[in-house]
């Protein structure tokens, strides 16, 4: 009788673990592969709940909408260290570069949701809004082509350190569809 009580107290205590380091997953309603790296998302009202993963143990990010390269893009980046989610919204400042969105005058306007770093996959969740007050994120919208960065580093969890994987894509955020 106790031995079955200490398993089935065992068991819950694994589920309750195991959703928790999961984070507070969202549905989402379309998802993009690109080689090790996937995003998903779905439109949330006036936001957009997004989920990256990447076979990695450093950083994974998005950015969207930059004028060339990596420029003027708005960034959402990601890691997590010792169980701890950081996600930081950022500014592609130059064509290979970026910096925080506050350092900018700006303001942070991601809203962390959950993460986890398990058996050398990152993933972060997280919800931005479409249409930020600050004007470096700029607007996404929905109805039209987005030009969607995808990127992941390794081995540090530095935003300094440079990408070991980084694609372009152009995708409808609202239909899901890649071009
Ligand atoms: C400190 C962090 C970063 C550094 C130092 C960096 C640096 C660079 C450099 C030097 C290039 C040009 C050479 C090359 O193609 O490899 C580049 C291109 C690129 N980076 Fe980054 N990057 C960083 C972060 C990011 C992030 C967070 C993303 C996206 C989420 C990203 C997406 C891209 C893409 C898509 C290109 C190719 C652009 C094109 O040729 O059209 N980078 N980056």
């Amino acid at each position: 009788m106790l031995q079955r009580m200490i398993q089935s107290v065992a068991i819950g205590c694994f589920l309750v673990f195991g959703v928790a380091s999961q984070g507070i997953a969202a549905d989402y309603d379309h998802t993009v592969e690109a080689k090790k790296m996937t995003f998903s998302w779905k439109i949330d009202g006036e936001n957009l709940a997004g989920k990256l993963t990447a076979e990695t143990d450093g950083w994974v990010g998005v950015g969207f909408n930059p004028s060339e390269k990596m420029k003027d893009a708005n960034y959402v980046i990601g890691y997590v260290k010792k169980g701890v989610v950081t996600i930081v919204d950022e500014f592609g400042t130059t064509s290979t570069g970026h910096k925080n969105d506050t350092k900018l005058g700006g303001t942070e306007d991601v809203k962390v949701v959950g993460g986890s770093e398990e058996g050398g996959i990152t993933t972060i969740e997280f919800s931005i809004p479409l249409k930020s007050e600050d004007k470096n994120d700029g607007n996404i919208d929905v109805t039209a082509d987005t030009t969607v960065l995808l990127a992941y580093g390794a081995g540090r969890d530095s935003l300094k350190s440079k990408h070991k994987f980084r694609t372009t894509m152009t995708i409808n955020l609202g239909t899901g569809e890649v071009k």
